[in-house]
């Protein structure tokens, strides 16, 4: 039996009439803490697909490519199309934005009630790729007159490639504009190991393993997936894959099942080697060792996106599987707003605020073998905006 759940649900996601009323959502009067959600983004209708492409395809932190000013633009039109099919097939955009949203309402009102002296909080979208852009939120903040903004990336394992990104997109945002005088910054950069992030993954595997029968439930092999990272970035000592496997390790521990598991990487691009093995080959190798029922569990991402929604609900779980013949794959559910992430979201968050370290050394350390001034600069940069350097001159 081939689950079925990659197919039967593709709800449309509402197109917003227009950004501002994605913000009335969560306007909150006289906000004194901002919570700045950092994350890539998704196109949220097809007509952004192209240019969301294009930002990608040329961002030297994200992916390196050579003449990337003229390669860049050129493949993000040569992917336009096939793209927004994909988009198109999920339900017409991505649900990034939606779920964002939702999860960052649910956590002021935790924060609200939990914190009420570092309240009233509101949290705020910094997306790298789409709207909100991380400079207009950036901007933003500063007009609400916030007293203090907690910088807080949704990727809970660091990588140079995607929270380092945005925060390299935030320091040369400052570049150009005067860093606001009255805003005290801090930085929640990676939280891979929080106990209650590995809760609500061990949460939503047992809710597929239910999916099994209990003949042979103990036997699903857990595939736990991420985005996988050309070589050459783990070469030069990014963290992201000893992070994920933090994530792994914790949420197996929480889990206390029998069952085996791998941690297998997806949505590979270009030719250059990545870090193996890829998903759609694990399942095809599972099957051909006889082993037939799979539970793949999404751990690098903490909500629905295009990578879960069609790469592996869509091509995998039904056409590589279907092919490779399986006879039962499930996967388990990202996140989204389960009340244990809300708490884990806000249980981060007030660690963070009473822990009194406001940027942590393990981020303002290259990587080993970094050769990008980028990545200089920006961790010179966060230093200095994440002491009271700014504050001290500017208010004291
Ligand atoms: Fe990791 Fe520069 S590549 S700090």
């Amino acid at each position: 039996m081939l689950s079925t759940i990659c197919r039967k649900t593709f709800p449309r996601v509402p197109r917003p009439a227009s950004l501002s009323s994605v913000r009335m959502l969560s306007d909150v009067q006289n906000p004194k803490t901002a919570i700045v959600m950092l994350n890539m983004g998704g196109p949220t209708h097809i007509d952004q697909v192209g240019d969301y492409l294009h930002r990608i395809m040329t961002d030297r932190d994200m992916i390196q490519l050579p003449i990337q000013n003229k390669l860049g633009p050129w493949i993000a039109s040569r992917r336009t199309e096939e793209v927004q099919k994909k988009y198109m097939e999920i339900g017409g955009g991505s649900p990034i934005l939606k779920w964002t949203n939702s999860q960052g309402r649910l956590l002021v009102e935790a924060l609200d009630k939990l914190s009420p002296e570092t309240g009233p909080h509101k949290h705020y979208v910094a997306f790298r790729y789409v709207p909100p852009f991380t400079e207009e939120t950036f901007a933003q903040l500063e007009k609400d007159g916030v007293e203090r903004a907690v910088i807080f990336s949704q990727y809970p394992q660091y990588s140079c490639a995607t929270t380092g990104s945005s925060l390299n997109a935030i320091a040369d945002f400052y570049k150009s504009t005067p860093v606001p005088k009255n805003i005290k910054f801090s930085m929640i950069e990676r939280w891979a190991s929080h106990p209650l992030l590995a809760k609500v993954f061990a949460q939503r595997i047992q809710e597929k393993l239910e999916a099994f029968d209990p003949s042979i439930r103990d036997d699903v092999v857990i595939l736990f997936t991420a985005h996988s990272l050309p070589l050459k970035a783990v070469s030069r000592g990014d963290t992201y894959p000893h992070e994920v496997a933090a994530t792994v390790g914790s949420t197996m521990q929480q889990l206390a099942v029998p069952n085996p598991h791998r941690l297998v990487w997806q949505s590979k691009v270009g030719p250059l080697p990545w870090l193996q093995p890829y998903t759609d080959d694990a399942i095809k190798a599972y099957a051909k060792q006889g082993r037939k029922h799979l539970l793949l569990v999404p751990i690098a991402f903490v909500n629905e996106h295009i990578e879960t929604l069609h790469e592996l609900d869509i091509e995998y779980c039904y056409d590589v599987a279907k092919e490779a013949g399986i006879k039962q794959i499930e996967r388990a559910a990202t996140p989204n707003v389960h009340p244990t992430f809300i708490e884990a979201l806000a249980d981060v968050v007030i660690n963070h605020m009473n822990s009194g370290q406001r940027v942590s050394k393990q981020f303002l350390t290259r990587c080993p073998h970094c050769v990008s001034a980028r990545c200089q600069s920006s961790k010179e940069f966060f230093r200095e905006l994440c002491t009271d350097k700014y504050y001290e001159k500017n208010v004291l």
